[in-house]
């Protein structure tokens, strides 16, 4: 059973094509909501937040400098309360696919925890050791963000950069490859899900990936 009808995929996927990029408000159907906020609250319970890294750089005091979120990465085995967000990120797969020609092979997912004070300097989501990231899949959850709480996603466009707010259940798409953004530092501590999409190998998309 779908989540969204075509129309509704073609919609969303159509920006992401032509801009690079698509915010979208809303996005997941309460049941997956649900199960995502059910896993946050989880890792509220248990904190295993790990420091996050950037790309395979072992230079630990050059990571601070870039990046302060922590991080908990998701299972698909042991975390089976998210199990609904996965079965969404299936039908978001097989779209691309369709839509957009774009074979994606896997994913992986983090929750990720910006402390008060915490940033992400400009960067791409694909490096050079990692560049099997095609599509890079952010969903806020920060039920009472307001302006001055700070830690908007930067997208880093000409002629204006594009800033967007951390709004609980808005998703942002993007390319990983071509797309630079940033996390303005967070005044209050701001909690996502963020992932990827994997591609496959010999894949070549309409987005030329
Ligand atoms: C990332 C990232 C953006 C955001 O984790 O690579 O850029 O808005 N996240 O959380
Ligand atoms: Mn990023």
């Amino acid at each position: 059973m779908a989540f969204y009808t075509n129309e509704q995929w073609v919609q969303w996927l159509d920006r992401l094509a032509e801009q690079e990029f698509a915010v979208i408000d809303s996005f997941l159907p309460d049941e997956v909501l649900a199960s995502v906020r059910a896993v946050l609250r989880e890792q509220q319970l248990q904190q295993q937040w790990q420091p996050a890294k950037v790309g395979s750089a072992t230079e630990e005091v050059r990571v601070a400098e870039i990046r302060s979120d922590f991080t908990y990465w998701l299972d698909i085995y042991r975390d089976t309360a998210a199990r609904p967000f996965f079965d969404l990120v299936g039908e978001l797969m097989e779209q691309l696919g369709q839509q957009l020609f774009l074979s994606v092979r896997g994913f992986e997912f983090h929750l990720a925890k910006y402390p008060t004070g915490g940033f992400y300097k400009p960067h791409l989501d694909q490096f050079d050791s990692r560049s099997n990231r095609v599509i890079s899949f952010v969903v806020y959850l920060n039920e009472h963000w307001q302006v001055g709480d700070g830690g908007e996603l930067r997208i880093h466009r000409a002629p204006e950069p594009i800033t967007v707010a951390p709004l609980m259940n808005r998703a942002v798409l993007f390319r990983s490859d071509t797309v630079l953004h940033e996390v303005l530092p967070a005044s209050a501590v701001r909690y996502s899900l963020t992932g990827w999409l994997l591609k496959q190998p010999s894949s070549l998309g309409v987005l030329g990936l």
